[in-house]
């Protein structure tokens, strides 16, 4: 029986899902299962966009003939040889014997390589077009992306690019098709990660060459082969392979690798990740024995520091420690600071030669000291290990009086008292996602543009409402007047949509056209806004959108950042003794959240409000 999926009026999804692999690729193992992506166009001429694995070939063929109802296939563009997408070719010329094969040269070559067939193809090469009759097809090379031959086509007509591997992600579809469907970032960011890092991180310079051609190309949809198809938020996806093929880290923080037999060497990977942690530092840990190396490859390409801790195993490397090393420098692992940790009860090597193996890295730098353990780690070694901490904590928290920052990391010559300057306002943001309504504070709502009426806002993404918005593509902004009680900001500003009903409490339920609630008491005004756009900026999303309705609800004047300060948030209550006074600590200006301890983690965020270390002051 067939299973399709239409994605445009005249575009079908014909691939199917396996969820009965153990092991991709003989080595990538996939315990979502993997889709294999094949889409058909039904134009005046019909299309066929590459084909499947063996194991769901079956499921494949069905989905074929039935979308096509009885129209017979005019063309079956071959993007990429490699069986996996290819491997029902064979099987699809002998039902349409009459398609016109559309490849490259080199595909032509590896066709024969893999089926022993003389092909009578269509050639293509870059920039080569195809008109199917409504739809114009445009042929990219992409070479290395993921084999030589691989290619990827931009239909100019719906703006839609077939990305062939590029693009992909591990695990099946569940019966979704598009990412927006899904929470991507919670559940899928790591596969999609997984997958780009093993598959085609080692090409990284091949990929920016495919990127680049992309970037002149207005595309409103992307069609891999794995995993999703992407026709919102495109930039989620596509700043993250900016950052994976540049082989820049994703976040600031150490990978911790270890390979230990009885436990010693993963006792001293304990201490050194506590030690870490006590300096606020970020840290992941992985038993090389335990974790598939691919998760760990994956792990390596997001942190920005790592660090390798192995036992001496016939006088090498730990076995398992030894496949990772050689598996990272093969994916071309760089930019990266890295710490080794060696054990040895009578002769350790296993330091010297991981550093021999990743000193073939491009831009990594390697700690100088390597802590040397004797089957266990000892008291006197603290000091040593303790040093390592220090050496790369440095990276994360620099002092004013040796590096010119303060305590956040921001250079000296920036007064963050500056953006207190900026004359904000307070608006509450509210969204809808089924049954569930949320909001948060926020005060970075501006108009940008007036034909059209346009706003852009900018979230934290700590806030469920970030996640919401990124779902649905729409949100109402209730701007805040001055006759605002501070338990309206205590309300949205100092708990989470997550796991609390922000609206439990309240007396009011209106909602705009939208269906999304607004504020109606403290708002002078609601905006109803639909998301055209969202960039991905660390920290925050920025969202633009085209403004949908607009009601004034009355006409106090709004609240100002300043207005906040001086008039609605509480003033902070003296000490009540003089041990308090000499606390050492940071304040949130935003909510009064006390930080208890020094320095102030560079990452911190205040549990209540979620803003960030540039609005705390000490204590
Ligand atoms: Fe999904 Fe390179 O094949």
């Amino acid at each position: 029986m067939h299973c399709i999926k239409k994605i445009t009026g005249d575009l079908i999804w014909v691939g199917a899902n396996d969820r009965r692999l153990a092991i991709f690729e003989g080595v990538y193992s996939v315990p979502g299962g993997v889709s294999y992506n094949s889409y058909l166009l039904l134009d005046e001429k019909t299309v066929l966009f590459d084909t499947v694995d063996k194991a769901v070939s079956r499921r494949f063929l069905e989905n074929v003939a039935f979308a096509l109802d009885g129209r017979k296939l005019d063309y079956l563009i071959m993007q990429h040889m490699e069986p996996d997408h290819s491997a029902a070719f064979e099987e699809l010329l002998i039902r349409y014997p009459d398609v016109k094969v559309v490849c490259n040269a080199k595909t032509q070559i590896m066709i024969k390589q893999f089926f022993d067939l003389d092909v009578d193809a269509l050639i293509v090469k870059e920039n080569d077009t195809l008109n199917t009759g409504k739809h114009t097809l445009h042929f990219v090379m992409a070479p290395m992306v993921h084999w030589p031959e691989v290619m990827v086509t931009y239909d100019s007509t719906d703006k839609i690019l077939f990305s062939a591997d590029g693009f992909g992600t591990f695990g099946a579809l569940n019966g979704a098709l598009f990412a927006d469907e899904v929470d991507f970032n919670a559940d899928y960011m790591n596969e999609a990660r997984r997958y780009y890092t093993n598959i085609v991180g080692k090409y990284g310079v091949q990929v920016q060459t495919l990127l680049g051609k992309a970037s002149t190309l207005d595309i409103k949809m992307i069609c891999p082969l794995h995993g999703f198809v992407w026709r919102n938020n495109l930039t989620d996806i596509i700043s993250k392979y900016i950052l994976w093929s540049t082989y820049q880290p994703e976040e600031n923080g150490v990978m911790i690798a270890y390979a230990s037999v009885y436990g010693n060497t993963e006792n001293a990977a304990e201490i050194f990740a506590s030690l870490l942690r006590e300096k606020g530092i970020k840290t992941v840990m992985y038993d090389v024995s335990v974790t598939p190396a691919s998760e760990i490859i994956a792990a390596a390409f997001k942190w920005s520091h790592l660090a390798f801790a192995s036992t001496t195993y016939n006088a090498g490397i730990f076995v398992s420690m030894e496949e990772l090393i050689n598996d990272l420098v093969a994916h071309n692992i760089q930019n990266r600071t890295v710490a080794i940790i060696e054990n040895g009860s009578w002769a350790a090597t296993s330091g010297g030669l991981i550093r021999d193996k990743l000193e073939k890295c491009k831009n990594i730098k390697i700690l100088e000291q390597t802590l040397s353990i004797k089957s266990s780690l000892k008291t006197v070694q603290i000091p040593e290990i303790e040093s390592i901490v220090d050496t790369i904590a440095a990276d994360f928290i620099q002092l004013p009086s040796d590096t010119g920052t303060n305590h956040t990391g921001i250079p000296a010559s920036i007064d963050p008292a500056a953006m207190f300057k900026l004359s904000y306002g307070l608006f509450v943001l509210t969204a809808k996602d089924g049954d569930k309504d949320n909001g948060c504070i926020i005060n970075t709502a501006i108009q940008i543009t007036a034909a059209p009426l346009r706003l852009s806002i900018a979230v934290n993404k700590a806030n469920f409402t970030n996640d919401m918005i990124l779902k649905t593509g729409e949100f109402n902004v209730s701007i805040l007047a001055t006759n605002t009680p501070f338990d309206v900001f205590t309300q949205f500003g100092f708990q989470s949509g997550r796991d609390t009903d922000k609206f439990a409490c309240v007396d009011y339920n209106e909602r705009t056209s939208n269906g999304i609630r607004y504020i109606p008491g403290s708002s002078n005004c609601v905006i109803s806004a639909k998301v055209t756009d969202s960039y991905d900026y660390g920290t925050h999303t920025l969202f633009i959108a085209d403004i949908t309705e607009s009601i004034v609800l009355s006409n106090e004047p709004s609240v100002t950042y300043q207005y906040y300060f001086d008039n609605i948030k509480p003033k902070p209550q003296k000490p009540a003794d003089s041990s308090a006074e000499k606390k050492k600590g940071y304040v949130c200006k935003i909510c009064g959240y006390v930080y208890d301890g020094d320095p102030l983690p560079q990452d911190f965020i205040c549990p209540l409000c979620k803003h960030g270390t540039i609005d705390f002051e000490p204590l």
